[in-house]
């Protein structure tokens, strides 16, 4: 039993209190949940209690008075995780970097650091960075464009990866008899010099036991999916109705077959806020107080900030979405595509639209076997590899494992314990073998 059957996998989005923007009113949730580490650490022990595969840190590179409240005093993902890695000692710990915003080197040094703190267990999600004025940050004279963040992207994904293979696996020999600390043979120079990159090498830390740190990706434009596809083990997206997801999930795993690599080997996550309840009606009660706390100023900044911080209160509320032509798509592309389009096909006003997208309900919303079956639904059906789970209330996280988890257990569809103590363990991924043992030993062999 059990063991052939296709396992659920999940992560934990930490994210202040979680569900909606003002959830920091909400009387359940920390005010100051965004930089509370005993809350953190909490939240971690929860989901590592519920055998989750990782928890996940999102981030951002730009705020201004009209950030949301989580965005504007929050942890650096890096630093949170390792403080978490600390503290647990199965999960993953997996923290979003912009390679817009950042040097391969360095980066390659601080996954590196992660995966040996944790024993294995790191993963990047890998952004691009949506907004513009994280260029005035970074002291940099413009954001690089859409289609030039994913070629710098690319070249970037090609460096780290060189670099984490400096050293094969057994280059460190520290005979303290001999004195021979390392094995010059299997050392390596990267020596890349590319369009955007130039890194010699090597880099100043040693494969850990998952060889390299797991590799997660969003955005999910035509260019975010074919870069998915090509360097992804994991992908992050998003996950509003089972359509969308279904067909993004086909649309993704084509593309990873045509990049030359197996489909069971790159996992889609939709990320989801389930809200729980006893029953149907108290899952919607928590929904709609979670929803009051929203107003619709907080909506347009939050609208806004998909949109470059576009002031949208200068626009009537209870007409049509405004035609905002080119506007986002430099940015949040794909989901500001996708807020146009459904504004226009519906003929939602700026109210709704606003309303819609700050506080969405989501399809996971109801009584524990209704979310439970629904989670089967997508996962059976090939809208989900597993899901990347927000509170959608605050405290939501603690339902879900309490309440959703042991259900889908009895279903055989997820872990009773953990079977592994690497993130690639958990994920059922392999272990990248180091490309310069692949060359010594395709040499031996002729
Ligand atoms: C589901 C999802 C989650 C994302 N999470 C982050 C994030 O945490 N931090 C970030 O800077 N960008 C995030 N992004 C945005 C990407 O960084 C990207 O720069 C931008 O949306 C453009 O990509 P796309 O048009 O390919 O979606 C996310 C995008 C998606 C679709």
């Amino acid at each position: 039993m059990g063991n052939a059957r296709r396992q659920l996998r999940f992560g934990a989005a930490l994210h202040g209190a979680g569900g909606n923007m003002a959830s920091w009113r909400h009387p359940e949730a920390p005010s100051d949940a965004s930089v509370n580490f005993p809350y953190y650490k909490s939240q971690a022990l929860k989901a590592e209690e519920g055998k989750f595969d990782f928890l996940f840190i999102a981030d951002g590179l730009y705020i201004n008075e009209k950030s949301i409240p989580h965005f504007l005093n929050r942890f650096e993902p890096i630093t949170i995780l390792s403080a978490l890695a600390a503290v647990t000692s199965r999960i993953g710990v997996v923290g979003t970097l912009s390679t817009s915003y950042s040097e391969p080197f360095t980066v390659a040094r601080q996954f590196g650091s992660l995966d040996h703190i944790s024993g294995g267990r790191a993963g990047w999600n890998v952004v691009t960075s949506p907004l513009e004025g994280s260029a005035l940050n970074y002291s940099k004279a413009e954001h690089p464009n859409h289609a030039l963040r994913y070629r710098i992207a690319n070249e970037y994904l090609e460096v780290t990866k060189g670099l984490w293979d400096s050293w094969e696996d057994d280059a460190f020999i520290r005979d303290k008899e001999s004195g021979v600390f390392f094995d010059p043979a299997k050392l390596h120079r990267l020596n890349h010099k590319g369009e955007f990159f130039s890194v010699q090498g090597p880099l100043n830390i040693a494969r850990s036991r998952q060889g390299q740190p797991v590799i997660f990706q969003a955005g999910a434009s035509e260019d975010g999916r074919s870069f998915a596809a090509k360097v992804a083990d994991a992908i992050f997206t998003n996950g509003e109705t089972f359509e969308e997801a279904r067909s993004y999930y086909a649309d993704v795993k084509r593309r990873v077959k045509e990049a030359g690599r197996d489909p069971e080997r790159v996992l889609i996550f939709p990320g989801i806020g389930p809200i729980v309840g006893g029953t149907e009606e108290e899952a919607e009660r928590r929904y709609r107080e979670a929803a009051e706390l929203v107003s619709v100023d907080n909506a347009l900044d939050y609208l806004g900030r998909f949109f470059e911080h576009h002031d949208f209160s200068r626009y009537p509320l209870d007409e049509p979405f405004p035609e905002l032509g080119e506007l986002g798509r430099n940015s949040f592309r794909s989901t500001t595509d996708k807020i146009k389009r459904e504004a226009k096909e519906n003929g939602w006003t700026l109210r709704e639209t606003a309303l819609r997208v700050t506080t969405p309900r989501g399809a996971f919303i109801g009584a524990p076997e209704q979310v439970a079956d629904r989670i089967q639904a997508w996962f059976e059906q090939g809208a989900a590899d597993g899901f990347i789970v927000g509170p959608g209330v605050p405290g939501g996280l603690g339902d879900f494992v309490d309440e959703v988890l042991p259900i889908l257990r009895r279903r055989g569809l997820f872990r009773e314990e953990y079977e592994s103590d690497t993130l690639r363990g958990h994920l059922g991924l392999p272990i990248p073998e180091n490309r310069y043992a692949v060359e010594r030993r395709l040499a031996e062999r002729v």
